[in-house]
């Protein structure tokens, strides 16, 4: 299997910044990934969808890539409140988080409603983050590799390929809380994504997989090198330029 995968460091701000402080931050990240000039690997940056055209437009030409946090399985309707795949490519985004937990637990998205978006994103010519992860009480009771293995199949659409998918492993339980996986436990979860993926796509080999939970600046690059990990998605760290740049920096 090819084993060509360019490591893909996102930041999920999530429902934080407002215009001042999030032009601060999105330029700081720009300039850093500018002056770095990485060429093995991308960044990516996923403001609130009210920042988005204006957090693409700070980045321009900086090579830093820009995403939606969540679409509307549709592309246009009577959906009060909701934005469009369409809508975020509109922006200026290249991707979408879909089926992130706190979605999945605050929006009561199932693994189809999942499906739905990653294929909205397609639609829409952006490629989804598809987001898996167990529970605390899962993995407790030794459920976790069949956990990831449902939610996979039931989120991943027919006729994924390595160009039109990225895969998020976020342990429910690691999530903003500062707790993280073993390497050996981060490695064995991915090992298992990753065959799974090879049921559901013609290349899971060349599937990015990306760890997600509590990634840090200190924890990144032993995080980031378990096996089968092809990068992060990170959260709190990523509203922070210097600790958002170690991070990329470490991948
Ligand atoms: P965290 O969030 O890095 O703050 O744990 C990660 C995420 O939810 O994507």
């Amino acid at each position: 299997m090819a084993r060509s995968r360019q490591p893909l460091i996102a930041g999920n701000w999530k429902m934080n910044g407002l215009k001042a402080d999030a032009l601060a931050l999105a330029k700081g990240v720009a300039d850093g990934v500018r002056q770095a000039g990485w060429q093995d690997r991308a960044v990516l940056i996923c403001p609130p969808a009210t920042l988005l055209a204006a957090v693409a437009d700070a980045v321009k030409s900086s090579g830093v890539l820009v995403g939606g946090q969540n679409c509307h399985a549709k592309a246009s309707g009577a959906h009060t409140g909701d934005v469009s795949a369409e809508m975020l490519r509109d922006c200026g985004a290249s991707h979408v988080i879909v089926g992130h937990s706190e979605r999945r637990a605050d929006c009561g998205e199932t693994d189809g409603i999942v499906r739905a978006k990653a294929e909205a994103a397609w639609r829409a010519g952006l490629v989804p983050i598809v987001c898996i992860g167990e529970t605390l009480a899962e993995r407790e009771a030794g459920r976790t590799l069949a956990v990831l293995e449902a939610q996979l199949r039931g989120s991943v659409p027919l006729g994924a390929t390595a160009a039109t998918l990225v895969v998020a492993y976020e342990p429910v339980w690691a999530i903003g809380t500062g707790k993280t996986p073993t390497t050996p436990e981060v490695a064995a979860a991915h090992a298992h994504i990753r065959q799974v993926l090879s049921n559901l796509t013609a290349d899971a080999g060349s599937v990015r997989l990306l760890y997600g939970g509590s990634v840090n600046g200190r924890n990144a690059a032993e995080l980031l090198a378990a096996g089968d990990v092809d990068g992060g998605l990170v959260g709190g760290a990523s509203l922070k330029i210097d600790e958002f740049l170690a991070i990329a920096k470490a991948a």
